[in-house]
């Protein structure tokens, strides 16, 4: 599969978090491979599997799996395998996995010839600092990603997954060694849903950020096309 020739910067990836695949495919069926690609989640990869996965191939879309791997090495790295074997574009690992872990995962794609972006995830965008201290990290937001990010630079993963708010100090940091991928995109103040760090898209664009994931922002529009093509 070739990588994304997207016209659009930064690259637009659409979360698919459906119940209901004909739902999803309403939306599928009205976009085109060349400019979007697909995020399949924990939700639509529970209920529908590697079919749907091929489904989306054999329309030319680039699958990002985000199935966000945290296991032991071992597991992790035939979970990575597995992922590969599917042809994928793209997939996710939690960087607080670990040194070992993520190792584990760049070494299953070595005998891969097309190998999907391997991308770390730092924090969730649904969490902030207070949450963050409930769960042991006493540090800031910007501190905790940053220290994530040169783990996953030191082990050669392709990039990382991180709120916009924090995407500037790691391109200050670290360059850009690293793509970075940004979900929790709001297009205005109101509802932010469960996310708790969110920026815009004009936002993601001002900070040169590569891939944007966005959710229901569209997919909860009764016309999502309209909008998507004003990002
Ligand atoms: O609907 P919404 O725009 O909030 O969707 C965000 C998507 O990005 C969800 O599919 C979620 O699983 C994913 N995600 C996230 N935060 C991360 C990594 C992935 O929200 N750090």
């Amino acid at each position: 599969m070739t990588l994304l020739n997207s016209f659009k910067s930064p690259t637009i990836i659409i979360a698919l978090d459906f119940y209901d695949k004909t739902q999803a495919m309403n939306l599928i069926n009205n976009l085109d491979p060349k400019i979007y690609a697909l995020k399949i989640g924990k939700i639509m990869f529970t209920l529908f599997g590697h079919e749907f996965i091929r489904t989306l191939h054999k329309m030319k879309f680039n699958v990002f799996l985000d199935l966000k791997f945290h296991d032991i090495p071992n597991t992790v790295f035939g979970a990575v395998k597995a992922a590969a074997d599917l042809g994928v574009w793209m997939i996710s690992v939690h960087i607080c996995g670990g040194l070992k872990m993520l190792q584990s995962a760049k070494l299953a794609l070595e005998p891969f010839q097309k190998k999907p972006l391997l991308m770390g995830v730092t924090i969730l965008t649904s969490l902030n600092e207070k949450d963050i201290r409930t769960i042991g990290i006493n540090m800031s937001t910007e501190s905790y990603v940053l220290m994530l990010s040169k783990l996953a630079k030191k082990c050669s993963l392709d990039g990382i997954i991180c709120p916009g708010q924090t995407v500037l100090t790691i391109k200050k940091e670290l360059g850009d060694a690293l793509k970075i991928l940004t979900p929790g995109i709001r297009f205005q103040k109101g509802s932010f849903d469960d996310q708790k760090n969110v920026i815009t898209p004009k936002l993601a664009k001002k900070y040169n950020i590569d891939y944007i994931v966005l959710g229901r922002s569209i997919t909860s529009l009764k016309d999502p096309l309209i909008k998507l093509r004003n990002v």
